[in-house]
């Protein structure tokens, strides 16, 4: 039988794929662990017995990820930005009304979301690169009535960490709002209290602190946030995202759409091994890693974009220093090292992450060469030995932290 079309060109992966694997040192994905690749090659049914206590698990360790006793937590097939989606589509419509907090792209987004949905938005923008204070969280909230507040707790996009969260959420809470948060590239790489610190919905994405694989991601919801859910009388525009539709599944074991099996299957091996780990120690792990890396590059001779008193450790901004283009010295890491790290979105600025793999001594003696010789090649006149010097003197003091 004739079919109009022919066959394109065959390629196959293997030469598309570069021969060595590149080491993922940008803002995310990060390497995942071999036990999660494995996790992620295996296929089961989405219903039945054996999916049920796979979800099971993944509920009972993402509440400790999360640090809350909800059982309203849901998986979503899709990119964190999805989560971010069902968290803004199930909690705001037309009539309610948003403070949206902006430090950069993410946090930023938020704000497209809700206008989305037809809800009244109000954008609170800090100066470029700052976090949002108390002080400033409580003059916005002074200005209108809320029935959401949302912040991400680092903004991946210029690495600034709201350092002043909690107390940003206890406002909020005082004032009526559930609180949305984003907890994407920050999530067991450091502390977030969920119940402890009042947040209505929080959201983590699979492929930044958990070392799990992206297009599978976690939100879980306050009992305040869903009692707005349940009594909304307004038709939900989404279908997908429709968050009593997910419980179908995520609480009640019955369809919804067909579950990313896979990529489930991988978030709950991710989850074993932070729950194996610990979260106190993952949280030492991840601050030390993150601190020796940043010496390690000051003392190279380079400048970190953020002032320590609100740098993000999750995600690290280094300033481009000027004649040097970013395209250009990270193609140069990965064809000569092997090494990826990130460019920036508008901002003179390279970034490299510091979540879950990331966080392991060869990674950053790794990270840390290819970069300084990477910068040398470019041109500027860097002490890369004194880089690797600076790195090993904390790696040395914190040894014990760093054993796989
Ligand atoms: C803080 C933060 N929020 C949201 C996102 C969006 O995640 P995704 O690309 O998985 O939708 C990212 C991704 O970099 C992020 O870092």
């Amino acid at each position: 039988m004739n079919v109009p079309f022919l066959p394109p060109k065959l390629t196959s992966l293997s030469d598309i794929l570069p021969p060595e694997p590149l080491l993922l040192m940008g803002a995310g994905p990060v390497p995942i662990p071999h036990s999660v690749a494995r996790a992620n090659g295996v296929i089961i049914n989405h219903l039945g017995g054996t999916m049920d206590a796979v979800i099971g698990g993944v509920k009972k360790m993402a509440q400790y990820a999360f640090q809350t006793q909800s059982d309203k937590i849901l998986g979503v097939a899709g990119a964190s930005s999805a989560s971010m989606e069902m968290a803004i589509a199930n909690l705001l419509w037309p009539g309610r009304k948003a403070l949206v907090f902006k430090m950069g792209t993410f946090s930023g987004r938020f704000g497209d979301m809700a206008q989305g949905v037809g809800a009244d938005v109000t954008i609170v923008e800090p100066a470029v690169a700052h976090p949002i204070t108390g002080e400033m969280a409580a003059d916005a909230l002074k200005k209108g009535q809320y029935d959401v507040v949302t912040l991400v707790q680092g903004e991946t996009s210029c690495g600034v960490f709201n350092k002043e969260l909690p107390e940003i959420i206890r406002l909020s809470k005082e004032h009526g709002a559930l609180v949305v948060i984003d907890a994407v590239c920050t999530l067991t790489t450091m502390p977030m209290n969920m119940d402890q610190w009042g947040v209505d919905a929080l959201i983590t994405g699979g492929q930044k602190g958990l070392s799990s694989i992206p297009g599978v991601s976690l939100i879980a919801f306050s009992k305040e946030a869903w009692e707005v859910i349940e009594k909304r009388t307004t038709r939900q525009p989404h279908w997908c995202l429709n968050a009593l539709f997910a419980q179908q599944f995520w609480g009640h074991q019955k369809y919804h759409y067909t579950a990313p099996v896979p990529g489930i299957l991988a978030l709950h091996e991710a989850l074993r091994l932070i729950c194996e780990e610990t979260l106190e120690k993952r949280f030492e792990r991840h601050f030390l890693s993150s601190i020796a890396l940043q010496a390690g590059i000051e003392a190279m001779g380079l400048k970190l974009f953020i002032p320590k008193a609100y740098r993000l450790n999750s995600v690290v901004a280094i300033d481009l220093p000027s004649g040097i283009t970013s395209h250009q010295l990270r193609q140069y890491m990965s064809d000569v090292f092997h090494v990826e790290i990130s460019g920036a979105f508008g901002l003179d600025i390279v970034r490299i992450g510091q979540m879950g793999e990331q966080c392991r001594s060869h990674n950053l003696f790794k990270v840390l060469y290819a970069l300084g010789m990477s910068f040398k090649h470019e041109g500027l006149d860097l002490k890369v030995s004194q880089g690797m010097a600076a790195l090993e003197e904390h790696l040395v003091q914190d040894a014990e932290h760093f054993v796989d």
